[in-house]
């Protein structure tokens, strides 16, 4: 049987991981300034990581969500401790799309309403509510686009307030930093009109810290930096460092039923064990302050360079922006200096979300690789 050919693969193949590194089956080392799609937070195979994955796997790997799972709970109040975010309950699912898809789910449950408002340049996932909150079309189905979704301009506080006032809005959703859009930030003064115009139209707030989330901009949480209180918060990527978790939090606010919601796999005991063991690392080894720190480092050594024309994004979010498309310059860093880097809905924007516990040194590395590949654009 052969596999649905629904990705550009690059001819490689990875078959082992060690830190910020990838190893190919030919034995070729791979700097990972991309960590699958900002997966992997504490790095590729991490000891601790593999230990507690291992140890619950011989203890039990799987049950349903009918019985009682301790876990759960474990991760919940580590995720309290570690974000730094209270009075907030936890339901776990199994990947971003399924995190957001509920979050909507929920929003028009509670508000008893139908239509969500989505941003230029969003995205969100690609099951059916979430990708016709999605900003590109090219991935809609004529399925999806039944939805009552309303695309308004990424800022734009005026337009927002607009739609609001029709009051057939259940949900506001939003990534803090647009992670495929490109990197863009909203201001603190925005994110906050939002937040209060969400509450004056009984409309749920839904941060989508799928890709932003984690530590990986140097806060836990991207909203943090703007002082707004999300009424849901959705999170996956960094959760499991490659094992599939996500979740939403969802304000105590809001009231849960019994069937609501629901997963067969969401929660079960080895996603726990790898969510546990994340934020344990994540808060061990200072993977935060490490995001924090880095980006002031990738700052100065990209000021170096002038074909470098802006630096977007923060912490270990990071997008270099050229004034050329950068696949070819993506492909030489690949395929000439072992390089693993990412893509945008923006063609000139280079993007970097590496392991959040990445060095100086292997940044230095990628620069000196970058100023060699950059002398076949200048
Ligand atoms: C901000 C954001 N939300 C949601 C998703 C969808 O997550 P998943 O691919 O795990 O369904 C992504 C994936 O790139 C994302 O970047």
């Amino acid at each position: 049987m052969d596999l649905f050919d629904v990705y550009p693969l690059y001819d490689i193949t990875p078959v082992k991981g060690e830190g910020s590194y990838v190893y190919d089956k030919d034995g070729n080392k791979y700097l990972d300034l991309y960590g699958g799609h900002a997966v992997i937070s504490i790095g590729h195979s991490h000891p601790a990581y593999v230990n507690a994955l291992t140890k619950q796997l011989r203890e039990i790997g799987f049950y349903s969500n009918s019985v009682k799972n301790p876990l759960q709970q474990e991760l919940a109040s580590k995720l309290e401790k570690v974000s730094g975010i209270n009075d907030y309950s936890l339901f776990l699912c199994n990947s971003g799309a399924e995190a957001n898809e509920n979050a909507l789910k929920l929003a028009s449950f509670h508000t008893g309403k139908d239509r969500v408002i989505y941003f230029e340049k969003a995205f969100h996932g690609r099951t059916s509510g979430v990708v016709a909150v999605t900003d590109n079309e090219a991935i809609k189905s004529p399925f999806n686009t039944g939805h009552k979704a309303t695309k308004v301009g990424f800022g734009d506080a005026e337009a927002l307030e607009e739609e609001l006032k029709k009051d057939d809005v259940a949900a506001v959703i939003f990534e803090v930093v647009q992670g495929v859009g490109g990197l863009d930030e909203g201001t603190t003064e925005f994110y906050l009109k939002a937040a209060e115009l969400c509450k004056s139209h009984n409309t749920i707030l839904i941060a989508d810290e799928v890709q932003a989330g984690y530590g990986r901009t140097g806060d836990f949480f991207a909203f943090q930096k703007h002082g707004i209180r999300p009424d849901i918060i959705s999170i996956a990527k960094g959760m499991g460092n490659g094992f599939p978790v996500g979740g939403i939090l969802i304000d105590n606010a809001i009231e849960p039923k019994y069937g609501m919601l629901g997963t067969t796999f969401g929660g079960n005991h080895l996603a726990c064990a790898a969510g546990i063991a994340v934020l344990e690392i994540i808060e061990k080894e200072k993977l935060i302050e490490n995001s924090k720190s880095l980006f002031e480092y990738v700052k100065e050594r990209a000021e170096e360079i002038p074909q470098i024309k802006n630096l977007k994004g923060r912490g270990l979010m990071i997008g270099l922006e050229f004034d050329f498309e950068v696949a070819e310059l993506r492909k030489d860093l690949l395929f000439r200096h072992q390089i693993f880097t990412g893509a945008a809905s923006n063609k000139k924007l280079l993007r970097i979300l590496p392991p959040l516990n990445i060095k100086k040194e292997q940044f230095d590395t990628f620069f000196k690789a970058l100023k060699i590949a950059l002398k076949n654009y200048s």
